[in-house]
């Protein structure tokens, strides 16, 4: 079967089986990679038009219990300068970003104990009472079914968790002290609470194959997700992986695109580590069907710290004013900005 006959389906049906994947995965050349992309800006452009939704990110805490191999933040490295922002301090950070325009709040974190359902709750009521106009996202790892109940009582809307990848001999290798079940039970269980839900998985990690990859497609097809997050894996020099290759963009860009043509009306974010493998990775990115940005908004003096993996971008002082920038680069990019709150479209009807 030819890559343009698949592709063709795969546009039609929405979905190809993973013998067909993994054998469109190997074909991929410059033109038909070319093709991809642009249907999946094309399917992007029939569900959500050329906006690009802005999400103002707030990395409250780099402490972590877990320890992901490739992770910067893994609590085996004690070569990190941990921190903690303290409640005021992220109500701080959105009075900030609520100035600037933004509708989403993105409240990012490692696995830190100290931040308690009670003390989490208490700042989302915080936060929704000054701002009855945003959304509240949540990306704080793996909780009991009890704390995210009470988190989304509390008016937090959503919750990223990616999968990090469909393929349970990798999830083992790379996650010690966490379960390939788990994590997947964990995502239904946020889903059956009423959260819009993240998931997503990372491109390039150490002995990832093409099977895995096809993996990571039909599970977004089968969850369903109102979000995708997508990025390369990048390696971080105090890490177990340090000297491991990182993935590439062009194949990060692929499954992007793949992820827009499978779940269509997913919110597909151009990630922070695209604008790190590549000064226009971001950019591509939304060429390739994401419609989504994240631009930092946490205090400047932290953003260094918050490192997953090696070169982040716009941990400096030249990214005060991230949504400019980001907002001419959209532009140019031939999209535009999105103020709202950008909800799913999960539930509503196709145009
Ligand atoms: N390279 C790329 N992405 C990483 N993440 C964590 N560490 C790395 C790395 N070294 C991603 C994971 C996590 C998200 C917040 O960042 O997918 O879910
Ligand atoms: Fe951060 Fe441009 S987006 S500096």
């Amino acid at each position: 079967c030819s890559t343009d006959h698949l592709l063709e389906r795969l546009y039609a049906k929405e979905s190809l089986d993973s013998e067909e994947i993994v054998h469109l995965l190997g074909q991929l050349d410059q033109t038909s990679r070319r093709r991809l992309h642009a249907l999946a800006n094309q399917k992007r452009v029939f569900h959500y038009g050329t906006g690009v939704y802005l999400r103002g990110l707030i990395e409250f805490s780099n402490i972590c219990k877990q320890n992901c191999m490739y992770c910067g933040i893994r609590s085996a490295n004690n070569t990190a300068s941990r921190y903690r922002l303290r409640p005021e301090e992220i109500l701080d950070c959105c009075r900030e970003g609520y100035e600037l325009g933004y509708r989403t709040f993105v409240l990012q974190s490692g696995e830190d104990d100290w931040y308690t359902a009670e003390k989490l709750a208490r700042l989302i009521a915080d936060i929704k009472r000054r701002y009855s106009d945003v959304a509240v996202t949540l990306s704080i790892g793996e909780r009991d079914d009890e704390t995210y109940t009470r988190l989304f009582e509390a008016g937090a809307d959503r919750f990223l968790l990616r999968h990090e990848t469909a393929s349970r001999r990798l999830y083992e290798a790379l996650h010690p002290t966490m379960t390939f079940e788990n994590r997947r039970d964990r995502l239904r269980a946020l889903k059956a609470i009423g959260y819009q839900i993240g998931a997503g998985f990372m491109v390039g990690l150490p002995g990832q194959t093409l099977e895995d990859l096809a993996a990571d497609l039909l599970y977004l097809k089968e969850l369903n997700p109102d979000m995708i997050g997508i990025g390369p894996f990048l390696p971080h020099e105090a890490t177990p992986l340090k000297d491991e290759p990182a993935g590439t963009l062009e194949d990060t860009l692929d499954m992007i695109a793949l992820a827009r043509l499978f779940v269509p009306r997913a919110l597909i974010p151009a990630t922070t580590a695209m604008g790190t493998a590549h000064p226009y990775g971001r950019e591509l990115a939304l060429q390739a069907g994401a419609n989504v940005v994240m631009p930092n908004l946490s205090p400047l003096s932290v953003r260094p710290k918050y490192t997953l993996y090696n070169n982040k971008i716009c941990t400096g002082d030249e990214s005060a004013q991230c949504r400019f920038c980001l907002e001419q680069r959209i532009e140019r990019a031939g999209f535009h900005v999105d103020m709202g709150r950008g909800d799913s479209l999960n539930g509503l009807a196709a145009p």
